[in-house]
């Protein structure tokens, strides 16, 4: 949902902020700009497209200074256009800001301002907060002061970089969307998130909402509510190198190779204050969106059916109108921890008296903050706009939280198996390669899978309908004759996932069910019967079923990523989706 970026130092301002746009590009790719300032003014290039094609064309370096700010677009307001894309500037073209949020009062804000004589060139809500803060200039005695003033009067969610002439500091204010000062030597950075700065500093302050900040090239100073506010510096554990395509083709390649390795480090989480405010709970709530979501679905399981424990599992978008507002214990799962809808249903959730579970891929996102417990899923920088190994390292913590309820009897280790058999699956990726080119000229697409195996059906027909842009749906395989059916016929792809755990029998009925309407068959199993049945297989290595969540998932990304490359399209990157949603 946009990346923003700005730096002021010794360094040449627009490689700095070129660089960190491209890390940042996963959070929306429609336009980019940069603005910086040098001795001839303020000088600004923005287009429409990918960063480094705007780049290829417009060359961003030629831009001189060694202050700017820059922004990679998801459009919200306004098509996508080059009068749309970010920096926007007043009617003087002193001040620049980039924003990521929605102002939601914008178009009577726009009235207003339109009546004191401001023109407009674009249908941003964010130019308008340009021309407000141009306004409040005319009549406060400082820039900071106009810019605290001009979002007084804003409404909505945002993360505004704001510079203007005739001053060496760069100006924020956070209400929302995630915002993060990077405090280098002589330098100083601030950024929509981490990967953008790792080059450069691992020491970061996570800005809070309500801040006011104002940074140079050596200081900062932060005030929330007109008072000075003391926030704590961290130390990123993430290095440059993890958020580097290192050798793969693609992100979500080497983020699905690296799952084996991730699962060993998410089992080690320390998940102790997670469980101490599980223990003893009979009704759990669990808020999530997209992947995260289908973990929740596992987790689900898990508790009602080897525990006991009623368990909800909520899309974090509809919370606010299926929830009971007696929830106790709500576990928020978010890779990002800044995804708006799952915040809004936390927030919500708090508000009743509910106690908050953080499970997130990123230490000091809003999520970690907010909760009152958290745990790190410690995945690693994920890029690719898709998620993989979020899922399966998320799948790991929620187990590892459920068999440390009391009343489980499973152990944990039988999950260490599941990261032998995702390196037995990556090591036989060629077979899978195979199997997309003999699927790649199919338009639909039906996963199915029972029990354990069910959230992993969704998880993969989700992967390819996000980078593949073909139909793909998942059911729960017995609810194929209660409707899906009535849509099978040749070339009707069906995907089933059919472990050899309890559910064996009953999928390789659901199974035969398709083939006698004629729906292309393809099976991921360990049995010899469901492979046998099927048209097209992968056998699957043989796991304990607390495993089955994770190993099934892996194919099925490896699925979609062949598919999606062989049809040419970005697997990184899929049209109209961003990974970071900090927009409800
Ligand atoms: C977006 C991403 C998905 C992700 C979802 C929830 O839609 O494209 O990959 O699953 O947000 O994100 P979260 O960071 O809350 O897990």
């Amino acid at each position: 949902m946009c990346g923003i970026i700005g730096y002021i130092g010794y360094r040449k301002a627009s490689e700095v902020i070129f660089k960190g746009l491209r890390k940042l590009e996963y959070r929306g790719y429609d336009s980019a700009g940069i603005a910086t300032v040098s001795g001839k003014g303020i000088s600004a290039i923005k287009d429409i497209g990918r960063i480094d094609d705007i780049h290829a064309k417009r060359n961003f370096l030629q831009l001189e200074g060694s202050m700017g700010i820059g922004h990679t677009r998801w459009a919200t307001h306004g098509g996508v256009t080059q009068k749309n894309a970010h920096p926007h500037t007043d009617s003087t073209g002193k001040i620049y800001l980039v924003h990521n949020g929605v102002i939601e009062n914008f178009e009577s804000l726009r009235t207003s301002l339109s009546r004191k004589g401001h023109k407009f060139v674009s249908e941003t809500d964010t130019e308008v907060i340009a021309h407000l803060v141009e306004e409040e200039c005319k009549s406060a005695p400082d820039f900071g002061k106009a810019l605290s003033n001009a979002v007084a009067k804003l409404t909505g969610s945002w993360s505004l970089v704001c510079m203007h002439q005739g001053e060496e500091a760069i100006y924020l204010s956070r209400n929302g969307p995630p915002l993060i000062l990077g405090i280098g030597k002589g330098e100083m950075f601030c950024a929509s998130d981490v990967p953008a700065l790792l080059d450069y500093t691992k020491r970061v302050i996570y800005i809070e909402d309500g801040d006011l900040v104002r940074f140079t090239r050596d200081s900062y100073s932060i005030t929330n509510g007109g008072k000075k506010a003391e926030r704590k510096v961290h130390t990123v554990a993430w290095t440059a190198k993890m958020a580097e395509k290192e050798g793969f083709a693609h992100f979500m390649l080497k983020e699905i190779h690296e799952q084996g390795g991730k699962i060993r480090e998410a089992l080690a989480a320390d998940v102790s204050g997670a469980v101490a405010l599980l223990r003893g709970q009979q009704n759990i709530a669990v808020v999530a969106c997209g992947t995260s979501y289908y973990t929740g679905l596992v987790f689900k399981q898990l508790l009602q059916s080897r525990l006991s424990v009623n368990c909800d599992v909520i899309i974090g978008s509809e919370f606010s109108y299926a929830r009971t507002g007696k929830e106790k214990v709500v576990v928020a799962i978010s890779q990002s921890g800044e995804t708006a809808d799952t915040l809004s249903a936390v927030r919500l959730a708090k508000k009743s008296g509910a106690k908050t579970i953080g499970i997130t891929n990123v230490t000091g996102s809003s999520l970690w903050r907010e909760s009152d417990a958290c745990v790190n899923i410690a995945a690693g920088p994920e890029i690719a706009v898709v998620a993989t190994k979020s899922f399966t390292s998320q799948v790991a913590v929620l187990t590892k939280i459920a068999l440390s309820l009391p009343g489980s009897s499973d152990n944990l280790a039988t999950l260490s198996e599941a990261s032998e058999a995702i390196e037995q699956i990556l090591a036989r990726s060629g077979e899978i390669e195979a199997l997309a080119e003999k699927l790649v000229t199919h338009n639909d697409f039906f996963f199915i899978g029972r029990s354990l195996s069910f959230p992993s059906a969704l998880e993969g027909a989700l992967k390819l309908k996000e980078i593949t842009y073909l139909h793909a749906e998942a059911y729960a395989a017995g609810e194929l004759k209660h409707g899906p059916l009535s849509l099978l016929q040749k070339d009707v792809v069906v995907v089933a996932l059919a472990p050899s755990d309890s559910s064996l029998p009953k999928i390789i009925s659901n199974m035969s069910e398709c083939r006698a309407r004629d729906a292309l068959l393809v099976a991921f199993s360990d049995s010899d019967e469901a492979i046998g049945k099927s048209a097209l297989s992968f056998r699957m290595p043989s796991v304990q079923p607390l495993a089955i969540p994770i190993v099934y998932a892996v194919p099925l990304q490896l699925l979609a990523y062949y598919m999606a490359v062989k049809m040419k399209k970005d697997p990184d990157k899929p049209r109209n989706l961003a990974k970071s949603v900090t927009v409800e």
